[in-house]
């Protein structure tokens, strides 16, 4: 690989510019979910351990370059101080100072970078000033490398630059998982609109043996093979699109899955009434919202046939019960296939990684990314602008 890690750089004595991605949800002012923040503690204690000092540098939320209150990333820096273990100083303003004073344990969290105007146009003025800061640049935030911003482009072209712990992790396994994967490689692709997604399916089928496709997207497939599907969320607009990627797939060998019993319901709440048809029945007045029993056993047959998996996106409405059945049992026949080694499993996006704790399957999986639009462009086949900064 072309880009330097933690490893070959010395820290002793320097101070290390670390960007990471602490992007994480908050509710009523309390951080919900920590992974991202437990994600980045190995970079920062092997900075530390290796003699280097660390300031952190992220992003929180879409500020649009102003500085808007609710968004300081002030609240999140006693979350990042528990979850890390050590001191954390949160700075604003100017910087210098704090920067001076660091002790050799302390960490400092800069504000919200994108509270400057400068971050998200790449600007390099920005960055040169971020990069005054520090001796070394760190990029750990590989869920925000698909922005080419100060903090994740423009800077590492200014400072000697490596991966930390978590860029690498992120990239090694989505290489193991779609680069050079041990085959047949299996990817679920599910989620409510094919719109969202087609540059992902257009990549995916060149590089897969087997496409599942599930959600809101499949019947958009379904419609377009003549399909009817009543009230179901569905893009008729892109019935074209969607004979062509199928097309695409028969081209290059690829096997695409879609429904072929589907469960039906009259109203899109949980609970609701439901049963399970043929794709070919579903009633005019009713709504597909999940795969049925029999294509999840196809789905199970095709998992366990397979060595790889990617996935991205759930197979119904996972959100509603009892729309989750197709999800929970594919994730946790995934998982469990994992769990014995006879599968590689790497899934990744905001959604899917919900749907997979649901199901109690997410642990068992090899790899859980933390990105979601970077994960995305990352299979679509892109360059992440702040990956290839690295390099
Ligand atoms: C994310 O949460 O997906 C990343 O932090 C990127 O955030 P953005 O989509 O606002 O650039
Ligand atoms: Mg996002």
């Amino acid at each position: 690989m072309a880009w330097k890690t933690l490893d070959d750089m010395d820290f002793a004595g320097k101070r290390a510019l670390v960007r990471v991605d602490i992007n994480v949800p908050v509710e009523d002012g309390k951080v919900t979910d920590t992974s991202r923040i437990e994600r980045i503690a190995p970079t920062v204690d092997a900075i530390q351990a290796k003699g280097g000092k660390v300031i952190l540098m992220a992003h929180f939320g879409r500020p649009k370059g102003q500085v808007v209150p609710e968004m300081s990333l002030e609240h999140i820096a006693p979350t990042v101080a528990d979850v890390l273990g050590l001191p954390v100083t949160f700075v604003n303003g100017d910087y210098g100072d704090a920067v001076a004073a660091m002790e050799e344990d302390e960490v400092l969290l800069l504000e919200n970078l994108r509270f400057n105007p400068g971050e998200e146009k790449n600007d390099a003025g920005f960055a040169k000033r971020l990069a005054s800061l520090g001796d070394i640049y760190v990029n750990d935030a590989f869920s925000a490398a698909h922005r080419a911003h100060a903090s994740t482009e423009a800077i590492a072209h200014l400072l000697p630059a490596c991966a930390g712990r978590l860029m690498a992790e992120e990239l090694g396994a989505l290489e193991k998982a779609l680069g050079t994967p041990e085959r047949p490689v299996v990817a679920v692709v599910g989620g409510a609109k094919v719109s969202t997604k087609l540059d992902l399916l257009g990549n995916l089928v060149t590089k897969v043996d087997a496409l599942v496709i599930g959600g809101g997207m499949a019947n958009t497939f379904l419609a377009a093979q003549g399909i009817d599907v009543g009230k179901s969320l569905c893009e008729h607009d892109l019935a074209d699109t969607a004979r062509e990627i199928a097309q695409k797939a028969a081209d290059a060998g690829c096997e695409i899955l879609l429904p072929h019993d589907v469960v039906v319901a009259r109203e899109f709440k949980a609970g609701a009434a439901n049963e399970v048809v043929k794709v070919e029945d579903c009633p005019a007045d009713a709504m597909i919202l999940d795969a049925g029993p029999e294509s999840v056993a196809h789905i199970v047959q095709v998992l366990e046939r397979s060595k790889t998996l990617v996935w991205n996106g759930p197979l119904g409405a996972f959100e509603i019960e009892p729309f989750d059945a197709a999800t929970n049992a594919a994730a946790r026949m995934a998982a469990k296939l994992s769990k014995s080694g006879a599968l590689i499993s790497v899934a990744g996006g905001g959604d899917t990684v919900a749907a997979l704790n649901k199901a109690g399957a997410a642990d068992d999986f090899s790899y859980i990314s933390t990105a979601g639009g970077a994960f995305l462009e990352w299979m679509e086949g892109k360059v992440l602008p702040g990956v290839a900064a690295l390099g």
